[in-house]
């Protein structure tokens, strides 16, 4: 990476009031955690519309809660990388959140309670748009569980007897209202937006940037590829998240290696 762009880079994130990130898979992918898109991504090798919408839960949910469960059981290893941490210290540091990720496993709030005692934990946890594979919900009442083992029968709510599915988005449904309220006035305020590791395809996450350059802020691309946003960017840099991000974010750091 050239140097007038990474001081440009380091510049934009010093000078920034409110700073905000979205992430998407690319920022777990040094974690092992299968991305969608590339290659050997999770569409590659399965169709979302027989796993990851409201009419294949509805048609054959045994098979949507074991893929979500297959999902879970493969993250159990998957641990925070030097993205996710550099991300966390740097929201502890400010003191404010503006964390928001499409990403449904986790890492980024086990990132935050690793790194907190840095400052008020909850300023590094990440609006999860998306939901997380590691929580369970009803699907009549919304009721919420930490995720259990599929038994031999379909789980059911202990509140109402509706279907317990996984806390996440499927495909065509809406995503919590409050929560994207909060992701667009997060967006709408900043001055800055790291975009780390999506394709950017995917709406409404895909729109948030684009809230912040629409407001007159700056969009700073980390991606190890071209993506549908990379146009938008002021800067993009190339590179994978776990190198970059703290070399970017954390105070003391020089250019990556
Ligand atoms: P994608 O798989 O579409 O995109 C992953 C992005 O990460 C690509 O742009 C890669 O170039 C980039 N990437 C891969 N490895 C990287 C690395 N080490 N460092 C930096 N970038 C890297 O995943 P998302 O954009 O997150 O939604 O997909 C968005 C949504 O589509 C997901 O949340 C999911 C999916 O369907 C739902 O399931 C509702």
């Amino acid at each position: 990476m050239e140097q007038g762009q990474w001081r440009q880079a380091r510049r934009l994130v010093r000078e920034a009031r409110h700073a905000i990130a979205l992430t998407g898979a690319g920022i777990s992918a040094e974690s092992g955690v299968p991305t969608f898109r590339d290659a050997g991504g999770l569409w590659k090798s399965y169709r979302p519309e027989e796993l990851a919408t409201p009419e294949a839960l509805a048609r054959d949910p045994r098979t949507v809660l074991e893929w979500y469960a297959w999902r879970r059981s493969a993250l159990a290893d998957c641990r925070p990388n030097e993205g996710h941490r550099a991300l966390a210290r740097f929201f502890l540091g400010r003191g404010e959140s503006g964390l928001v990720t499409q990403n449904v496993d986790g890492l980024h709030t086990r990132a935050a309670l690793e790194e907190a005692g840095k400052g008020p934990a909850e300023a590094a946890l990440p609006l999860e748009l998306h939901g997380a594979v590691g929580r369970d919900r009803c699907q009549s009442c919304a009721a919420r569980w930490p995720a259990e083992p599929l038994g031999e029968t379909l789980p059911q709510c202990s509140a109402c007897g509706g279907l317990r599915r996984p806390d996440v988005v499927l495909f065509g449904e809406a995503l919590d209202a409050d929560l994207l309220d909060r992701a667009r006035g997060l967006a709408e305020q900043a001055d800055l937006c790291l975009v780390v590791g999506t394709s950017a395809v995917v709406y409404p996450a895909a729109a948030l940037p684009l809230a912040t350059r629409e407001a007159g802020g700056h969009i700073v691309e980390v991606n190890v590829r071209r993506t549908a946003l990379t146009e938008a960017a002021t800067l993009a840099l190339r590179g994978e998240a776990g190198t970059i991000l703290p070399a970017l974010l954390d105070r003391q750091s020089g250019s990556p290696r």
